[in-house]
């Protein structure tokens, strides 16, 4: 088989045979196909598109490319999340001690934040002694002992998705929907899971600027999932805005500790419950947890009492972190300057634009602009008014958290360009835009 034919039958808009895909990712994979071919290949893939079954067995292929993960002498039926990615985005440490509070063991592989995006392993870092690097035999013994374990990878997932990625990202094919799909089901397939709630993000903090555009990749990954066998569903949800009040590495991890102890933002705690609730769903599978009323409840119950709290504490406890931080959130990483801004006029709350306080995030430290740079733990933003408040001149809208007056300077402008007030009423943002499931074929 040749590469050129490939690209060529690409180029023509023809559909690839699942050996031409498979040929392709095991050549790349190995260094036998060049960055040239493939880059050809990928933007025809851009401006061709792939069918339904080219894109299952692009998933396919890259997730075969490395390291299956067999869970099974763990539970039999493993369910994982992803998250698009998004601003203030802490629903993993949330969810995650929820659902094993509700007795579901969550083996999981999380990534760093890169951009604009948050990564949960970044987050879990502010916690002095946290070990996201684990050994295999440790994460399966964690999981076994514990019913919980979260950390980076243990092994090479879909190692081709990393290369293709790299090279998607320097050769402007990133936003081809059948290519996000591959890339991300590929390392949820790899991963081992059996059930997949993926939650979709659109909206200026998302990596899909539109509500059409969030709808189509999360019905081309459920229908990647159920091809693959597996149980995928997708929440829609609101990025708009950001999630929660806080956005920054430790600032999020003590929202999330506030809201394991039954507190936290209001839209916060929704969206957690919301994507807990569809992780329950799919493990009961149509035979445990089937009144949805009283599952509900029984989630909100574990955040009320305690449980998911407890089960966090000993995850962190587990994986070496400092458990005084957990108990105590002040003695988690503290920024030097705190700066609050406030309200120039009464009005309502019409925008809080997520990109905005995330560029501000990142100016003070807390991402990072290239692979491998290092954050500042204690950095970020707080917002303290959402989409449709009303607020009275003087009012706190939000603090900055800065190391140095420089970023801190970099930062205010704009988390006051963030927000719109206006004279008129504005409406909540909502939380979620649907629901979406498989289709059949
Ligand atoms: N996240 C991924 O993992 N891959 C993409 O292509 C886009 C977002």
């Amino acid at each position: 088989m040749r590469m050129v034919d490939i690209i060529e039958k690409k180029r023509d808009g023809h559909a690839l045979t699942e050996q031409e895909i498979a040929h392709f990712i095991q050549h790349y994979t190995n260094g036998d196909i060049p960055d040239y071919q493939a880059s050809a290949l990928l933007m025809a893939i851009y401006f061709r598109g792939m069918t339904r079954d080219e894109t299952v067995q692009l998933t396919l292929a890259m997730a075969h490319s490395g390291m299956m993960m067999d869970l099974s002498d763990i539970t039999d039926y493993v369910v994982d999340k992803h998250s698009s990615g998004g601003v203030g985005d802490k629903t993993t440490l949330i969810v995650l001690p929820l659902v094993a509070a509700c007795g579901v063991p969550v083996a999981k592989m999380s990534g760093r934040g890169l951009g604009f995006t948050g990564g949960t392993l970044d987050k879990l870092e502010s916690i002095a002694g946290y070990r996201v690097s684990l050994s295999d035999a440790e994460f399966r013994a964690l999981a076994k002992q514990h019913g919980l374990v979260l950390c980076g990878q243990t092994g090479e997932l879909a190692p081709a998705d990393g290369k293709l990625y790299a090279l998607r990202d320097v050769t402007a094919t990133v936003p081809s929907l059948p290519l996000i799909a591959a890339s991300i089901m590929s390392k949820k397939l790899a991963a081992g899971a059996n059930g997949i709630v993926l939650d979709v993000k659109w909206g200026s903090g998302a990596f899909m600027h539109t509500l059409e555009d969030a709808r189509a990749l999360a019905q081309l990954m459920v229908n990647i999932g159920a091809d693959a066998g597996r149980d995928v569903v997708a929440l829609l949800s609101d990025m708009n805005q950001p999630l929660g009040y806080a956005v920054g590495n430790a600032l999020e991890v003590q929202e999330a500790i506030e809201t394991l102890q039954g507190g936290g933002a209001p839209d916060l705690r929704e969206h957690c419950l919301e994507v807990a609730w569809q992780m329950l769903r799919l493990a009961g599978r149509g035979k445990q947890w089937q009144d949805e009323d009283e599952t509900r409840r029984m989630l909100a119950a574990k955040l009320a009492n305690g449980e998911a709290f407890d089960r966090f504490r000993t995850m962190v406890e587990a994986q070496g972190g400092d458990v005084r931080m957990v108990d105590n959130p002040a003695l988690l990483p503290q920024a030097q300057h705190a700066h609050t801004l406030y309200a120039e006029r009464g009005g309502h709350v019409a925008a809080c634009e997520a990109l905005r306080v995330a560029q501000a995030s990142l100016a003070l430290g807390a991402g990072r602009e290239k692979k491998g740079d290092p954050v500042d733990h204690a950095v970020g933003v707080v917002v303290h008014v959402k989409v449709g408040d009303k607020v009275q001149q003087g009012d706190r809208l939000a603090t900055v958290y800065a190391n140095s007056t420089s970023s801190l300077e970099e930062a205010l402008p704009l988390v006051k360009a963030a927000f719109t007030l206006s004279d008129a009423p504005t409406a909540p943002l909502p939380l979620f835009y649907g629901v979406i499931e498989a289709t059949a074929r």
